[in-house]
C-alpha cells in the first residue's frame, strides 16, 4: 500500500539538512520511501554496517553473498548499496549486465551508493597504472602468459577488467582458496597458470596460499612504490608461485597474535574466530577463520555456552553479541578497530539518496564505463562460477 504524503517536504538538494533529524524521523522518512517505491527497490547492506542501517536493508550479507544478490535482482529499478565504493561498483556491473539488460528491455537498474565517500583504504592500496607497471616490468623477468592476475573483490573496477583481460579472476574471502586453484588450473580448462599474482590484500594471499602448501619463500611481495622489480631480486620474482600485492585492511591489520594469547589466558576454553584479512601470526594461531558470512554461521551454529573472541570489524562483532545471547562473544582487540570508510553510510545519507531517487533526481549513482565493466564481468563471472 502507499505510504501516506510526508508531512514535511523533504530537503533534496544536499545532506546537511537531513543530519539534524533524528534517527527516528529519518528511519520513518525512509520507510516510507520504502513503502512508495515496493520492489523498485532493493537495500543491500554489508555486515559491517551500523545496526540502524543494517534493520533497513532488504538483504544482508558479505561481499560474496551480495555480488550474488545483485546479479540475481530482476525487478528492481534501484540498488542502494549499503556498502563500500568498490562493492557498488560490483552491483553496477552485475545488475546490468548483458542478459540482464536484455531481460529488461534494456533498462539499466540504478546502483547508489548514500555516501560516495565510503571507499576502501585496502582496494586504494593498488592502482590500476601501478599494477600496469608491475606487469610490464613483470613481463621482462618471466613468462607473463603464464602468471595469472587474481584480484581480492576490494578493488576498483579498472583492475577486475585488467585480470578479466589477462585470463584471472576476481575472488571474495570467501571463495580465495578456490580461485587460486583455478587459477593454478584445476578447472579453467587447463590454461592454468605457473604462478598467481594476487592483489591488492597481501593478507588473504598469503593466508590462502600457505593453506595450500605455499611457503612464504615463494611468495615475494611487491611493493608498489620500490623502482624495480617491486623491490624484489629477479631470482625471487623466477622462483615465485605466487606474487603478493603490498596491501593491507587497516581494520584487520589491528588484531595482534598478543591478544589471542591474552584470551587464550583468561578465558580457557575459548575459540578464537578471525577473517582472512589478519596477519598472518593471527590467523595461523586462531582455531577457525572464514568470511563475514562464514564467521555469523559459525557463530549461529555452535552450541549454547560457547566462547568466542572474533577479529574481525566491531559491528558485526557487536550484532553477534546482541543476537546470541546464549553464547559469550568477545571482540579480539582491546582497541576499537572499526571500517570508518562503512561507517560513513548513515540514515542521513540513505534517506537523502531513496528521497532524491523517489523524486526522479537520482544521486550519488555509481556507474561503471561499459568497455570497464565488460571485461569486469568475465573475471567477476568466473568468480560466481567458483566457490
Ligand atoms: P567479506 O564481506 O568478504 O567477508 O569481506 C570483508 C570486507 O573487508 C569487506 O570489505
Ligand atoms: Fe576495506 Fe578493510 Fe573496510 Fe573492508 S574493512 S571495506 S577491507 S577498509
Amino acid at each position: 500500500m502507499p505510504a501516506a504524503p510526508l508531512a514535511v517536504q523533504p530537503p533534496l538538494d544536499g545532506v546537511k539538512p537531513y543530519k539534524s533529524l533524528s534517527n527516528e524521523e529519518l528511519h520513518a522518512r525512509i520507510q516510507a520511501v520504502r513503502d512508495e517505491l515496493g520492489p523498485k527497490l532493493l537495500i543491500l547492506g554489508h555486515h559491517y554496517q551500523q545496526d540502524e542501517v543494517i534493520e533497513l536493508a532488504d538483504l544482508r550479507g558479505d561481499s560474496y553473498q551480495l555480488s550474488q544478490m545483485a546479479a540475481d535482482s530482476s525487478d528492481c529499478r534501484m540498488i542502494a548499496f549499503c556498502g563500500v565504493h568498490f562493492m557498488a561498483e560490483t552491483a553496477d556491473i552485475l545488475a546490468n549486465r548483458p542478459e540482464k539488460l536484455a531481460e529488461r528491455g534494456g533498462r539499466r537498474v540504478t546502483v547508489t551508493l548514500p555516501d560516495l565517500a565510503a571507499g576502501c583504504s585496502m582496494a586504494d592500496m593498488a592502482a590500476i597504472d601501478q599494477i600496469e607497471d608491475a606487469w610490464d616490468q613483470l613481463s621482462e623477468v618471466i613468462d607473463t602468459t603464464r602468471l595469472i592476475p587474481v584480484t581480492y573483490i576490494n578493488s576498483a573496477a579498472s583492475l577486475k577488467a585488467f585480470v578479466g583481460r589477462h585470463g584471472g579472476i576476481v575472488c571474495t574471502s570467501s571463495n580465495a582458496k578456490a580461485a587460486i586453484e583455478w587459477a593454478f588450473n584445476k578447472s579453467n580448462g587447463g590454461k592454468g597458470g605457473d604462478r598467481v599474482m594476487f592483489f591488492p590484500d597481501q593478507h588473504l594471499g598469503r593466508n590462502t596460499a600457505m593453506g595450500m602448501g605455499i611457503v612464504n619463500e615463494l611468495m615475494p611481495v611487491w611493493n608498489p612504490h620500490e623502482q624495480e622489480l617491486g623491490g624484489n631480486t629477479e631470482e625471487a620474482i623466477t622462483a615465485s608461485k605466487v606474487i603478493l600485492w603490498r596491501g593491507h585492511c587497516s581494520v584487520h591489520q589491528m588484531f595482534k597474535a598478543e591478544h589471542v594469547e591474552l584470551f587464550r589466558k583468561n578465558h580457557p576454553g575459548i575459540q578464537i574466530l578471525v577473517h582472512p584479512e589478519c596477519p598472518q601470526e593471527v590467523f595461523e594461531l586462531a582455531d577457525q577463520s572464514g568470511s563475514t558470512g562464514a564467521i555469523i554461521k559459525a557463530v549461529r551454529e555452535a552450541p549454547a555456552g560457547s566462547k568466542w573472541a572474533i577479529g574481525t570489524e566491531l559491528h558485526l562483532v557487536n550484532r553477534l553479541k546482541q543476537e546470541h545471547p546464549e553464547q559469550e562473544v568477545h571482540f579480539l582487540s582491546p582497541v576499537v578497530c572499526m571500517c570508518a570508510t562503512m561507517y560513513r553510510i548513515d540514515l542521513a545519507h540513505l534517506c537523502w539518496t531513496l528521497e532524491n531517487f523517489a523524486a526522479g533526481t537520482p544521486i550519488n549513482v555509481i556507474e561503471v564505463d561499459e568497455e570497464t565493466a565488460r571485461w569486469s564481468l568475465v573475471a567477476l563471472e568466473r568468480m560466481l562460477e567458483v566457490k
